[in-house]
């Protein structure tokens, strides 16, 4: 998949209006609100509505895709290579650290050895039919929620960072990111040259703050995984927040879109991928994109207490 197309701030390759404006992931412009593909695994069995699902992504003016290997052991993966055209210029982004794991006790296991993912690269580029990858976060787990590092899988950054980096010199990756990283590990990847943070974050989960102002500073996209709160029971949803209902009954909007618009208007380098397997939440959370927060509405979320997310998801 190549882009033909030339992207403008204002346009997408595909010609739509930009999704919540216009962004940048490295050199990539971008539209701030892109689309996670996780949830698409719960449309395994109705391929052809998943397929509908991005193509209505691509009309509406997302073009920045978050996706994994281990999303249903390749499928969410097949997915893009097959929704999304040369045209249509999307910038496709990927991880690696862990591996599907089907019929595992959780779909996925850790795979951070320098090997593995290199391996794992090799994987995307076959199942996105893709010859460069545009984007890989390195998928550290470092951080709750998710898989915790034992044994022969605790492997040091620099490590990594080094296959990584070889990857990109090859022409198979365009560009290096990091997920659930420290902001120590963040500060000692920065040579590297890093071009996005994905680590969990929302209105209600604000504890990487520190982090993001690094990233504010040194021109790095962040790009939240759980912008809403994710759709696992037991983490803080956005939802929730007695601030957001109040500003969506005001505004006549919904709560997962102010919590959404409460991002994009949080700093300049917020690039949003919400999940979703339904077109009229796609919808919604690209209309996000138009919502205006005036200094009172502002301040009233910014007021809202962050809480912890040390729930074990493994
Ligand atoms: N780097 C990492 O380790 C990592 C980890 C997790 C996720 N991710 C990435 O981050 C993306 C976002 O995270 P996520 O999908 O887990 O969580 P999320 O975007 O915070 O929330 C998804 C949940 O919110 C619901 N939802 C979405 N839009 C909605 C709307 N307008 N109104 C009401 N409900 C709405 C979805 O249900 P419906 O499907 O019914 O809309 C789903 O239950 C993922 O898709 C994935 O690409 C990365």
């Amino acid at each position: 998949m190549t882009t033909t197309a030339t992207p403008s701030p204002e346009l997408t390759a595909a010609g739509a209006p930009r999704a919540g404006g216009g962004g940048k992931i490295g050199d990539h412009p971008v539209s701030r609100i892109g689309y996670g593909a996780m949830q698409l695994r719960r449309l395994s069995g109705d391929r052809a509505a998943a397929i509908a699902l991005l193509r209505r992504a691509v009309e509406l003016g997302v073009d920045h895709v978050d996706t994994a290997q281990f999303y249903a052991d390749g499928f969410v993966n097949g997915l893009i290579r097959d929704a999304f055209r040369p045209e249509d210029g999307v910038v496709v982004v990927s991880k690696v650290g862990a591996d599907p794991s089907p019929g595992g006790p959780v779909p996925l296991r850790p795979a951070q050895r320098p090997e593995q993912l290199r391996a794992s690269v090799e994987d995307n580029l076959k199942s996105l039919g893709l010859e460069r990858i545009p984007v890989v976060n390195l998928r550290r787990l470092d951080t709750r929620p998710g898989l915790r590092a034992e044994g022969d899988q605790v492997v040091d950054l620099d490590d990594q960072l080094a296959v990584l980096t070889a990857l990109r010199d090859e022409g198979k990756i365009g560009a290096i990111g990091l997920s659930a990283v420290t902001l120590d590990g963040l500060r000692r990847a920065l040579p590297a040259g890093i071009v996005c943070v994905q680590n969990l974050y929302s209105l209600v989960a604000r504890g990487d703050e520190e982090m993001l102002r690094l990233c504010v500073d040194e021109r790095i996209a962040w790009v939240p995984f759980f912008p809403l709160g994710s759709a696992f029971p037991g983490m803080p949803k956005v939802v929730d927040a007695p601030a957001v209902t109040a500003a969506a009954r005001s505004l006549g909007r919904t709560p997962s879109q102010v919590g959404l618009a409460w991002l994009l208007h949080h700093t300049p380098n917020m690039l949003l991928i919400p999940g979703t397997a339904d077109a009229g939440h796609l919808e919604a959370n690209i209309a996000a994109g138009t919502i205006e927060l005036d200094d009172a509405t502002l301040a009233a979320l910014d007021a809202t207490e962050s809480q912890p997310v040390d729930l074990a998801l493994d």
